[in-house]
C-alpha cells in the first residue's frame, strides 16, 4: 500500500482540526438553519449553498430526487436547483436563493408542496422558487395547481394572497 489514502475517516479521524480546515475551505457564512439541515454559503460559487443534514430524515435525498424527477417538467420552475449530491446524501449543493416578502408569493402553486410558507421560497433572478422542498406530497399525487394557503413564521399564521 502506498501512503495515499482515500478512505477519508481515515484521514479525518485523528486531526477534527484538518476536517474543520477542511469543511471551512467550503462552507462560508451560516445562511440558515432548519430542523434537519444547517446551511452555508458556498465559498467556491456563491451562486450555490451547501446543506448538510445533521439527521438521518435524508432530506437532502428527498429533494435531490424530486428535484431529478420535476426539473425538465412544467413543475420544475418552482424548485430551487439541486446540483450534487454526496455519496450517502448528507451534503448537497443547491441554487441559493434570497430573501423574498409575502407579496412576492405565487398565488397558485402545485398541490405537492405540502409545507407552504413564505420561509420555504425565495428568489433566483426573477423567478420565485421553493428551497426546502423535502416534505412533498408528490407521489401521493399532486400535480394539479392549488391556490396557495401560506403560512408566515414570523406573524405565526396562515395567509391566502
Ligand atoms: N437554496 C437556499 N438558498 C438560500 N437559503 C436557503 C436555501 N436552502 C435553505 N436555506 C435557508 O436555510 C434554512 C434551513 O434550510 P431548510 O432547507 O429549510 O432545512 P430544513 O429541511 O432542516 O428545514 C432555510 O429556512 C433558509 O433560511
Ligand atoms: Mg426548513
Amino acid at each position: 500500500m502506498t501512503g495515499i489514502t482515500t478512505n477519508f475517516i481515515d484521514l479525518f479521524k485523528e486531526d477534527i482540526f484538518l476536517l474543520g480546515d477542511f469543511t471551512d475551505f467550503f462552507c462560508g457564512n451560516r445562511i440558515g438553519e432548519g430542523c434537519s439541515r444547517s446551511v452555508y454559503e458556498y465559498r467556491i460559487d456563491p451562486r450555490y449553498v451547501i446543506k448538510i443534514d445533521r439527521t438521518n430524515l435524508f432530506n437532502n435525498v428527498a429533494e435531490w430526487d424530486i428535484w431529478h424527477s420535476l426539473k425538465d417538467s412544467e413543475h420544475g420552475k418552482y424548485l430551487a436547483p439541486c446540483l450534487s449530491i454526496s455519496s450517502c446524501g448528507r451534503v448537497m449543493l443547491q441554487r441559493r436563493t434570497q430573501l423574498i416578502k409575502f407579496n412576492q408569493l405565487p398565488e397558485k402553486v402545485p398541490a405537492f408542496f405540502a409545507d407552504t410558507k413564505l420561509q420555504n421560497w425565495g428568489r433566483i433572478g426573477k423567478s420565485i422558487v421553493c428551497h426546502d422542498y423535502a416534505n412533498h406530497a408528490f407521489y401521493a399525487g399532486g400535480n394539479r395547481m392549488v391556490k396557495a394557503k401560506w403560512w408566515d413564521d414570523s406573524i405565526g399564521h396562515f395567509k391566502v394572497i
